[in-house]
Parts: structure tokens; C-alpha cells; sequence
């Protein structure tokens, strides 16, 4: 996808701003003003007669989207270019969009990887969090090994690569963990987020990715490790445990096992029911998950041990 969306970039500057180069930033910024777009940026850079970058071109067609001009914008490139084939700009144009939303275009970006096998809520608050700004990263690939997980389409909305992966039959757990990294190795994540993803990974895989690969677990760890589902809040409620919540950690041999980063709680209510738990505990995985995510991407923790200290 990054080749593709730089190709369409290298085309737009071939064809709109090389060969008129009558498309600079005093231009940008005159028409921003007919348009009655306000952005500092532009205008700083156009005091500072600066020339028109890709990044700024990018930045300008993105401002123009947001102020709901991009129409009047691209017709005035048009216009002054003579470059005809608008509707095909238009289509390119809302593709680099995508692509610089996502952060394709930025460099030494935090690289994500997402496994998943469901609904994909992680996933989303993953994708949310980036939107809004809390996590500096983007999700470079969300792999599932179910066809149907919901998870699919979320990424697939946002312009993400996705891939599905099912297991074959007989296969090993190592076996299929190698197809794996046969994706992983080329999506070159920094961290690698299991957000509901229902296979346990091969000692083989996790020793690679040691450190890197962390686990949303939906308890407060080390109690009822190694359910899943609903299956977890209802051994919750039947032991008659009076908090419950979920755990963010570090992924190693044993199943929900390593490191613990971040744990939130919930009270559990006498007239709980598994899936009244089970939706209260979910707010507390978006949270825990970003969070998480977060702290790693920022470095701002080390791990001692068993321990993981946050460093300020
Ligand atoms: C979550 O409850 C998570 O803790 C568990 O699987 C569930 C995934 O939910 N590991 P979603 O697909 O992210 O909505």
C-alpha cells in the first residue's frame, strides 16, 4: 500500500506541480484566502516564500477536505494548471488523504501490528486513539485468523492493510506462526498487539518477538488466566469475586503470563451477569490498551523482571 500511495504522490507531483510550477505556496496561500480558509502554517511559510513541498501540498488538499473546500480547491488547481482529468485527481487526492491520516507519509512513526479474531473494539479505540493524537503511531497491518472478524472491516475502513491468515488443518502452532512472520517480518512493527486474537503463539514466535508483543486480557491477572470470553466473567461471578478488570502485559512462553503493564478495575455488582461485567470491563480495556501502547511507544517504561516501572 505505501509503494502504491507513493506512486499516486509522485504522480501529483509530476503532473500538477512540477511541470506548471505555477502551483507555489504564494499561490496556495492566495487561494486559501479566496476561499476564505484561515491556516497559519500556510501563511508562515508563505512569508517565508518557501518552496511547496509534498508534505505542505498534502497538508494543504487535507486542510482544504476539513473546511469542506476541497472541491472549490482542486477546481482552482484545475483551472490554473489546465489539467483536466479532475475526477481522476479527486479520487487520488482522497486516497493520499487516507494515506496521510494514517500516517503513511510520516517518518520514524511507531509501528503497530494488530492480531485480532473478533469484533475488533481494541482495535477501533487503537485506531481512535491515533486519530485523536494520544498515541504517536500508526497501525502499519491488522492480521486475523477468522474471515469474518468484524476487526477486518474496521481496518479496512481506515485504509489499513489487513490479511487473514487461517490456521491449516494439522498444522503446528509453530507452523502457523511462521506464515505469521512471514507478514509480521514484512509489515516491521515495532510493537505487536493482540486485541482479542484467540490463538496461543508458538514459543518459537514469542522468543523473536520478545519484549514486543503485548496481550489484552479481560481480568486482573494472575487470577482466572487462560479463559477467554465470557467464559472468564462468569468464573468471575461464581467464585464471588467483588472486583474484576483487565490486564495490558507483556506476552512470553505461558499464556497470560509476562510483564504486567497497565490493570483497571470494576466493582462487580451483585445483579452482574456476565455480559453486564463483560461491557464494563471493555471501557476499562480501550483505556488500559491505549495506555499501554502509549507508555511503550513514548518509552517511557523498563522492564525489571517481573516488574514493569514507569520512567517519567
Ligand atoms: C476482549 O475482551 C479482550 O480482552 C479479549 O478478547 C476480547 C476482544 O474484544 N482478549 P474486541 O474484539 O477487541 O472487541
Amino acid at each position: 500500500m505505501k509503494e502504491e500511495l507513493k506512486n499516486i504522490a509522485d504522480v501529483f507531483y509530476v503532473r500538477i506541480l512540477s511541470p506548471a510550477s505555477r502551483i507555489d505556496i504564494m499561490w496556495v496561500n492566495k487561494v486559501f484566502k479566496e476561499l476564505g480558509i484561515k491556516d497559519e502554517s500556510i501563511e508562515k511559510i508563505a512569508e517565508l516564500n518557501a518552496p511547496l513541498s509534498r508534505e505542505v501540498w498534502y497538508y494543504s488538499f487535507i486542510k482544504a477536505q476539513e473546511e469542506g473546500k476541497l472541491d472549490a480547491y482542486l477546481n482552482r488547481i484545475v483551472e490554473i494548471t489546465g489539467f483536466q482529468e479532475s475526477e481522476r485527481i479527486k479520487k487520488d487526492l482522497e486516497a493520499l488523504r487516507l494515506a496521510y491520516k494514517n500516517g503513511v507519509f510520516k517518518k520514524n512513526l511507531f509501528k503497530i501490528a494488530v492480531l485480532v479474531s473478533g469484533r475488533g473494539t481494541n482495535l477501533q479505540a487503537i485506531i481512535d486513539a491515533i486519530e485523536e493524537g494520544k498515541i504517536e503511531g500508526k497501525i502499519v497491518g491488522v492480521i486475523s485468523n477468522r474471515k469474518k472478524a468484524y476487526a477486518l472491516e474496521r481496518a479496512k475502513k481506515k485504509g489499513i492493510p489487513t490479511y487473514y491468515l487461517p490456521a491449516r488443518k494439522g498444522e503446528s502452532r509453530e507452523e502457523y506462526d511462521k506464515r505469521l512472520d512471514e507478514i509480521i517480518s514484512s509489515l516491521n512493527p515495532d510493537l505487536i498487539v493482540l486485541a482479542g486474537f484467540l490463538r496461543i503463539l508458538s514459543p518459537w514466535f514469542v522468543r523473536k518477538y520478545k519484549g514486543r508483543i503485548i496481550n489484552i486480557h479481560p481480568a486482573l491477572l494472575p487470577s482466572f488466566a487462560g479463559l477467554y470470553g465470557e467464559h472468564v466473567h462468569r468464573a468471575v461471578i461464581e467464585y464471588g469475586c467483588k472486583v474484576s478488570g483487565c490486564t495490558v502485559h507483556f506476552v512470553d512462553e505461558k499464556v497470560d503470563h509476562g510483564p504486567i503493564i497497565v490493570q483497571k478495575c470494576v466493582e462487580v455488582k451483585d445483579d452482574d451477569t456476565p455480559e453486564t461485567l463483560a461491557a464494563r470491563i471493555l471501557e476499562k480495556e480501550h483505556e488500559s490498551l491505549v495506555e499501554a501502547i502509549k507508555l511503550i511507544s513514548e518509552d517511557r517504561i523498563k522492564v525489571e523482571g517481573r516488574r514493569v516501572i514507569r520512567i517519567s
